[in-house]
């Protein structure tokens, strides 16, 4: 497979683009970008904002044959493509808030939104979307304490590119995504993954919709779960398709 790239304007949403294409014949492996995105989404019906020619806006059409309770995986495997993808091409350190942020200096530049769906034709379709804030130089007030981007980052070093930061970040992805067809599982980029966790050691809160709870943010699994040690030694599973962790002192 080879990834074959499309480059729209403006677009309400590319994940919606590509679910509307998705029975037209769309390629698996075809990547949608947009200059700007008029209702892009973020997780949990949050919207997701793309200023014009300042952020990525990117989604990948796969048709994995996955079980649909193994559509998270995707999500980890694009955090960690995000995250080398930027220490390959600039003097940054990213770290990954799991399951679905990557962070720079505990700041978010990226989001990620996989999706699960299904077309006439009965296939299981996904489309993997992805949000890099890479030359904004200011945020909305109410995410200025935990946004950033690219060029902010990189201060006087030097400025992001959307072009070669997209086509990097897919190439990582799909690197890391034949590997894990080969086994199913993450254990090919757990133990990297896990360097780059933000909380690692220390206390989160699994904003569980159920049973929210706290403990000891330990690493994730072969699944992606993320493990945690609870008072009293329990262990618990936190399922990325679920949940997501908190710090108990804020964002991370
Ligand atoms: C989040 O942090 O809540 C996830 C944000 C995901 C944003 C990306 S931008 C490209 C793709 N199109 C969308 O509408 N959303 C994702």
């Amino acid at each position: 497979m080879s990834i074959r790239y499309e480059y729209l304007e403006s677009i309400d949403s590319t994940n919606n683009e590509i679910k509307r294409r998705a029975s037209d014949y769309l390629k698996p492996w075809t990547v949608i970008s947009a200059g700007t995105q008029t209702a892009g989404r973020g997780r949990t019906g949050h919207s997701w904002e793309s200023p014009k020619g300042d952020s990525i806006s990117t989604s990948l059409f796969l048709r994995p044959l996955l079980p649909p309770e193994a559509i998270s995986r995707l999500t980890i495997i694009a955090g960690m493509a995000v995250a080398s993808a930027i220490e390959k091409l600039y003097p940054l350190k990213a770290e990954i808030k799991w399951p679905n942020d990557v962070l720079v200096n505990k700041k978010k530049i990226c989001g990620i939104l996989s999706e699960l769906f299904f077309t006439g034709d009965g296939e299981k379709n996904v489309v993997v979307g992805i949000g890099v804030n890479v030359h904004q130089q200011d945020f909305p007030e109410e995410i200025k304490h935990m946004a950033t981007s690219i060029d902010l980052e990189l201060k006087e070093k030097g400025r992001g590119s959307r072009k070669e930061l997209t086509e990097g970040l897919w190439e990582e992805f799909e690197r890391l995504y034949k590997a894990f067809e080969k086994t199913g599982d993450l254990s090919m980029l757990k133990p990297k993954y896990n360097d780059r966790l933000v909380s690692r050691g220390e206390r989160v809160r699994v904003m569980d919709p159920v049973n929210p709870y706290e403990g000891i943010c330990i690493g994730i699994d072969d699944t992606g779960a993320l493990i945690v040690e609870c008072d009293g030694g329990d262990i618990r599973k936190a399922d990325a398709g679920e949940v997501s962790v908190r710090g108990i002192y804020g964002y991370v």
